[in-house]
């Protein structure tokens, strides 16, 4: 057990203010494995690559995801995602699949590539920007269109944007331990989630009307059917399309935005990055999915901002049946948390950890390559995140467009991760400053 925790509250307090300086001082204290107390529940947190293999790996009737998600309950809905039994949620994933399928990549290669230049177009020569916000409006506009369809990037945006927001308010800290609490926050959230899916009710019907197909998820969603031949029902169209959404949209954002400050505070590694930029659209500016594929240094760039700062900072299963580690037996009931944002800075695994320095994933040294667990920031094993590629090429369609048209430089003094929200974001302000080239 740590030491140090409260004898009512255990560790919540450093543990809110910042999670992983609280798990790191357990790794430095008791090793890999050790326990924690927050509000009197023990959390075992299990780092290193073999522990996030062991965990991830895990079948589903030993370490279930289920409690861990509580809070989403009331905004992806009752019986969706991980509220549903697993062989329902392994369905309802499944719809999702084709829908990153290559060829509909290709398709969002080209709305990120237009929602990017769209973004800059109203960009004067020069200016301030906080990367944080900018980021997550830009994500907010390609998911938007890429996933719920042109009529929400059109007529609906506004409207679409404050439901959002409301479901987003019913995120805190609370709503892990009592989600349907009849609070201010989580009233608004209940009543954002029954106006969505009545504006997506109307969508769906008025393009069942004209015969519309969109190129996106919500078509997707509209035309699948359960295993038993059973459509999709308006509230599971609504809570997948909100699942998807809302995985993929502060996450990458935040990423997007790491990555940015990364790069400006380590000039050596944004000049290799602008060469390459230089080399790969000298001939031709416009970005597509296979000239993304050239972009290495970039890629290495995020892959570092990846390890350094992951978004989610950890994951939680709950022990249904009994879980074992090396020398540990984990009876049935206990928390089990894993942290990417900690086991990417282990110095047994990669070399000088707190250094930014994307070369290490390059040949020969490969250090992510030591072991197949040694980056989780997109989880692992059965969960894995399935949206990985569209967040990449989101992020580095994004930095491939601005970094040529405009050069950039840090405007705030310091960006350290907040953890006030569920994704660890750069604290606010994180300004930059751009120029036009
Ligand atoms: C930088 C961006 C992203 C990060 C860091 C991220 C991270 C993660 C992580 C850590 C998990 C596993 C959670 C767990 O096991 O407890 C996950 C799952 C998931 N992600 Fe992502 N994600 C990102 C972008 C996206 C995008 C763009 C989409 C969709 C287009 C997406 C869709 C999903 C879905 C549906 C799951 C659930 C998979 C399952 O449980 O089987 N994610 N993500």
């Amino acid at each position: 057990m740590l030491s140090g925790g409260d004898p009512v509250v255990g560790h919540i307090r450093d543990f809110s203010r910042d999670p992983c300086a609280t798990m790191d001082r357990g790794a430095r204290e008791c090793g890999e494995v050790f326990r924690l107390n927050l509000f009197g529940n023990s959390i075992v947190v299990i780092l290193g690559p073999e522990g996030n293999e062991a965990v991830f790996r895990a079948p589903e009737d030993v370490l279930s995801p289920k409690e861990a998600y509580r809070l989403m309950t009331p905004i992806f809905g009752a019986g969706i995602a991980y509220d549903a039994e697993p062989h329902i949620m392994d369905e309802q994933l499944a719809f999702l699949y084709p829908a990153l399928s290559p060829a509909r990549m290709k398709t969002y290669g080209q709305i990120m590539a237009e929602e990017t230049e769209k973004y800059i177009a109203n960009w004067g020569d020069s200016g301030e920007i906080d990367v944080l916000d900018m980021m997550n409006e830009l994500t907010m506009y390609i998911s938007s269109r890429c996933l719920l369809g042109p009529e929400f990037r059109g007529h609906l945006n506004r409207e679409f944007a404050d439901l959002y927001q409301a479901l987003e308010g019913g995120l805190t800290p609370l709503a892990y331990f009592f989600p349907n609490l009849p609070v201010p926050k989580f009233k608004k959230r209940d009543k954002a989630r029954l106006r969505l899916q009545s504006l997506l009710g109307g969508v769906i019907s008025e393009r069942r009307k004209r015969e519309f197909r969109g190129d996106d998820f919500l078509q997707t969603l509209m035309e699948a059917s359960y295993k038993d031949g059973r459509p999709l029902t308006e509230n599971e169209i609504t809570g997948l399309l909100l699942t998807i959404v809302f995985a993929g949209h502060h996450t990458s954002g935040t990423l997007a935005a790491w990555t940015a400050i990364n790069l400006l505070q380590h000039p050596q590694y944004l000049s290799g990055v602008l060469s390459e930029l230089d080399r790969v659209y000298g001939k031709n500016p416009k970005v597509t999915v296979e000239s993304l594929k050239e972009l290495d240094a970039l890629e290495r760039a995020i892959m570092e901002a990846e390890r350094m700062y992951p978004p989610i900072v950890m994951m939680m299963r709950k022990v249904i049946s009994e879980f074992k580690f090396g020398k540990y037996v984990f009876p049935k009931g206990t928390f089990i948390m894993v942290s990417p944002q900690v086991s990417q800075r282990l110095r047994r695994v990669f070399k000088d950890p707190n250094r930014y320095d994307p070369e290490r994933f390059a040949p020969p040294r490969s250090e992510h390559k030591q072991h197949p667990f040694t980056m989780t920031s997109f989880g692992g094993g059965k969960h894995k995140c399935i949206g990985f590629q569209f967040a990449y090429m989101q992020i580095k369609t994004a930095w491939s467009i601005i970094l040529r048209k405009f050069e950039l430089e840090l405007a705030s003094h310091i960006y350290t991760p907040s953890y006030d929200f569920l994704i660890a974001g750069p604290h606010h302000p994180c300004l930059i400053k751009y120029r036009r080239r």
